[in-house]
């Protein structure tokens, strides 16, 4: 996959944080408003498109999980892997009750794409890297704590959800997400990083939300608006 080319002019002396969220807002603009994502937002699509998704999260978490396992044990990146971060339990949970929502003709097994393979591929390459760790961690787990609240309000809204099947954008453990984010934007401030870390970060981090877009455009493909099952 190339590159996005970078849009914006970065700082590299700019604390992680601040760095990573100037670095990635084109980026994340483009992630925003792939056709996926305003489909699904605008209540476009259906619960076996929403089912798709936490299937692509699934394999995703897993990978990204499994590294945050090896990173833990590393000294520098102990500090960056938060437990109440967690996601592989939430959505085997949702991905139960998402299926039982789907109407029996409808519920054929759901895939995991291409794009999707490709993603966990490069999550599996993080190794014991804590700078790529930190770009996959900070693109997938601050969008959640972010962006994914309102995505879950949406789809409460248009999809008829309650709880159920949303657990993925609920982190039980973490009372008040804003000081949360803070907590884990200190995190990464206090990582030592070189120039050279810190231009591999934002590259690995446009990297990440790369893979999320080319994940939405699969699941577009599968899911255009218009194709809302009948439950
Ligand atoms: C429906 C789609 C989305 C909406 C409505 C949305 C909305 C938002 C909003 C409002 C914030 C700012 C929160 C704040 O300032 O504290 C945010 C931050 C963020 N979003 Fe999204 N987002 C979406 C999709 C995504 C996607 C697909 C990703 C990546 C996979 C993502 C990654 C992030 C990250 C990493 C941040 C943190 C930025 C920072 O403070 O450094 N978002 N999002």
């Amino acid at each position: 996959m190339t590159l996005s080319p970078t849009q914006t002019a970065v700082d590299l002396d700019e604390p992680a944080s601040l760095l990573l969220r100037s670095a990635t807002r084109d980026v994340h603009e483009r992630a925003e408003s792939t056709g996926f994502v305003q489909n699904l937002m605008g209540g476009h699509l259906d619960v076996r498109a929403f089912a798709a998704l936490a299937a692509q999260h699934t394999a995703i978490y897993a990978a990204l999980e499994a590294a945050g396992d090896r990173i833990r044990e590393n000294p520098v990146g102990a500090g960056l892997v938060f437990d109440e971060l967690r996601r592989g339990d939430a959505l085997a949970a949702d991905l139960t009750a998402l299926t039982g929502m789907i109407g029996p003709d409808h519920r054929e097994p759901i895939a995991v794409l291409p794009e999707t393979l490709l993603y966990v591929d490069r999550l599996d390459q993080i190794g014991d890297d804590v700078v790529a760790y930190l770009a996959h961690a900070y693109t997938r787990y601050l969008g959640d704590l972010s962006g994914g609240q309102v995505i879950k309000r949406m789809m409460q809204r248009h999809y008829g959800l309650t709880e159920d099947g949303l657990a993925f954008y609920t982190f039980e453990r973490i009372e008040k997400i804003p000081p949360f984010k803070e907590r884990y934007r200190a995190a990464m401030d206090a990582l030592p990083l070189t120039v050279a870390d810190r231009e591999r970060l934002v590259d690995e981090a446009r990297l990440a939300f790369d893979l999320n877009v080319a994940v939405f455009g699969g699941l577009g493909r599968l899911h255009p608006a218009g194709d809302r099952a009948a439950e």
